[in-house]
């Protein structure tokens, strides 16, 4: 695998900075091993959430165990350990990555090691991971000057294919999107549902505002019901600027007066084009940096407190 560059432990580059949990044991990133039976290997069968730190605390941590739990029970897919454990798993986990900075978490809980069949019953206990590793912020620029989508000629699942309400291990949809991102040297790419509406991005929500109002395409344009798009309705709230949901096309962009998208590890990043088309005035929008101020206002509020 001469192009993989790696680091000095020998491992591709950031994974040594990583701890992992496997089914309760601890290990370093490049130690971390997982049965190639495990049929979130082989079939991608498995859910999973990622939170981040603020003040190295997890955030919102009962909302994303609600919508693992959610995503697991679309599956049939149990969670054997409790809230409680999985808890103490995060703290676990991220002791001693990353000690003076922000942490990301990724939990996955999958089908289990089993023999080769899609039968659910060969599997008999579900695998349950935890990647913790640093949390890397966005480059200044990300900011300062927004981002480019394209949008990307494959469609987002049908929700009656793999349903993107499902935060699905099975994530090749988002990675066939992403990579024509990536060609296009686009930071994200804009995903359409199958009726040409936007839905959202490969790992993040999208929104727009017009002429004051905030509008995010509703749960049944075929997404992700994100927590950080949740939490944008009451970040509105906060600060007097309505945020609704309808359905937007791409036709609607060029009278659009800004555009961001949000997720938890990127919480708002302005969008100022989308392929060749200006969003509003071609530069970050104010509502969406007073939206951005006002999220991590109520995260540091909600992470700062004596525990
Ligand atoms: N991505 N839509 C998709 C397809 C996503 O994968 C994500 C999250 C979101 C935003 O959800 P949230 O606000 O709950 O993070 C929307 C995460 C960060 C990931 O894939 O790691």
């Amino acid at each position: 695998m001469d192009s993989v560059k790696t680091n000095t432990a020998g491992a591709p580059d950031g994974i040594g900075e990583a701890s992992v949990n496997v089914n309760g044991v601890v290990t370093s990133g490049d130690q971390a091993v997982v049965s190639v039976f495990d049929h979130g290997f082989l079939y991608g069968d498995g859910v999973y959430e990622t939170l981040r730190t603020y003040n190295r605390r997890p955030f919102l941590t009962d909302r994303h165990l609600a919508r693992l739990r959610a995503s697991a029970a679309r599956l049939s897919l149990e969670v054997p350990p409790t809230d409680g454990e999985l808890e103490s798993r995060l703290r676990d986990t991220m002791r001693g990555v990353h000690p003076h900075g922000e942490v990301v978490l990724r939990i996955l809980v999958t089908r289990g090691v089993g023999d080769l069949g899609y039968d659910p019953a060969v599997c008999r206990t579900p695998t349950v991971v935890i990647i913790a590793r640093p949390h890397r912020a966005s480059p200044e620029w990300v900011d300062r000057d927004g981002v480019r989508l394209v949008v990307a000629s494959v469609l987002r699942n049908h929700p009656r294919s793999v349903d993107p309400v499902i935060k699905s291990n099975n994530l090749l949809n988002n990675v066939l999107a992403m990579q024509e991102a990536v060609r296009d040297g686009a930071y994200e790419a804009l995903l359409l549902n199958h009726r040409g509406e936007l839905a959202e991005c490969s790992q993040s929500n999208v929104f727009v505002v017009r002429d004051g109002v905030v509008l995010t395409p509703p749960l049944d344009a075929g997404l992700l019901e994100g927590v950080t798009r949740n939490l944008l309705f009451e970040v509105g709230a906060d600060i007097g600027v309505p945020v609704r949901d309808a359905v937007l096309r791409q036709s609607d962009l060029p009278a659009v007066d800004e555009m961001f998208i949000t997720s938890t590890t990127r919480e708002v990043v302005p969008v100022v084009l989308v392929g060749g088309q200006v969003i509003g005035s071609g530069g970050p929008g104010r509502v969406t940096a007073r939206l951005l101020a006002r999220l991590r206002e109520r995260a540091h509020a909600l992470t700062c407190g004596a525990d």
